[in-house]
């Protein structure tokens, strides 16, 4: 089955793996039902490439900012850097930011107040953030809760309960890949239960590629598989689900 209007809320096309047929692939993409992607910075460098392929894509979009992995490389500038980045017209929100407890490149302490920080850039510049939470939900909830910036929280991996208190305040949830995973019983619960108008679909491309393609690399449209799996959990179609979550990702990310 193929389908038109396909947003991928959150793509890494700078990263290596691409870069045999980067270009390519998303022209070919962009002709098959990939309607817009935005692409995330994880440091300075990967935020400055990710504006390059918004010069280059009408439908790219980017997100600017250092993710909980990368934070302790950064140089001291770095919060300033991602601020003047920001002000470039297709920068659509700040991200990827956020807490990583599965991996300790950065001190937590750290990952805390870099997180904090950009949390509070973001709703200086009226920009929503788009959240990595892995093994730190307390923590994340936490900080969300206390400053209440618009977002998402990508490629959610929490319980029904705590997707309801996000949304609750107007959060928006992620799903990918992992939605279609055998074992993936909390982000399907999740699937089937979350207030539609808060769903974004995202790729986190080339990593999380869904079932049948699970352990390639993955790409934008494949996010039909994903799609597919919410619509069959909601008893509707797959491109109904794509419209409703284009639609959406233009609402909280400001796109025309
Ligand atoms: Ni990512």
């Amino acid at each position: 089955m193929t389908y038109e209007n396909i947003f991928d809320t959150h793509a890494h096309y700078d990263d290596d793996s691409f870069d045999e047929d980067r270009f390519s692939l998303l022209d070919e993409m962009f002709e098959n039902g990939v309607s817009g992607i935005i692409n995330c910075g994880c440091t300075v460098e990967s935020s400055k490439k990710s504006i390059e392929f918004t010069e280059k894509y009408s439908k790219i979009y980017a997100a600017v900012g250092i993710h909980p992995q990368n934070a302790a490389e950064e140089k001291a500038d770095a919060l300033e850097q991602i601020e003047k980045l920001a002000s470039h017209e297709k920068v659509v929100a700040i991200g990827e930011i956020g807490l990583d407890y599965h991996y300790d490149y950065t001190p937590k302490e750290m990952q805390l107040e870099w997180f904090e920080k950009q949390i509070l850039l973001a709703k200086k510049l009226d920009l929503p953030v788009i959240v990595h939470d892995r093994e730190a939900h307390a923590d994340c909830l936490e900080l969300i809760l206390k400053h209440r910036p618009k977002g998402v929280m990508h490629c959610f991996s929490g319980s029904v309960e705590t997707a309801k208190q996000l949304t609750d305040i107007g959060f928006y949830i992620g799903l990918g890949g992992s939605v279609t995973f055998k074992n993936a019983r909390k982000p399907q619960e999740v699937a089937a239960s979350l207030d539609i108008s808060k769903l974004l679909l995202e790729t986190d491309c080339p990593y999380m590629t869904p079932v049948p393609f699970r352990g390639r690399r993955n790409n934008s449209a494949l996010i039909a598989h994903t799609a597919e799996k919410i619509a069959e959990l909601r008893n509707t179609t797959a491109q109904e689900i794509i419209n409703t979550a284009t639609l959406n990702a233009k609402q909280l990310f400001n796109i025309k």
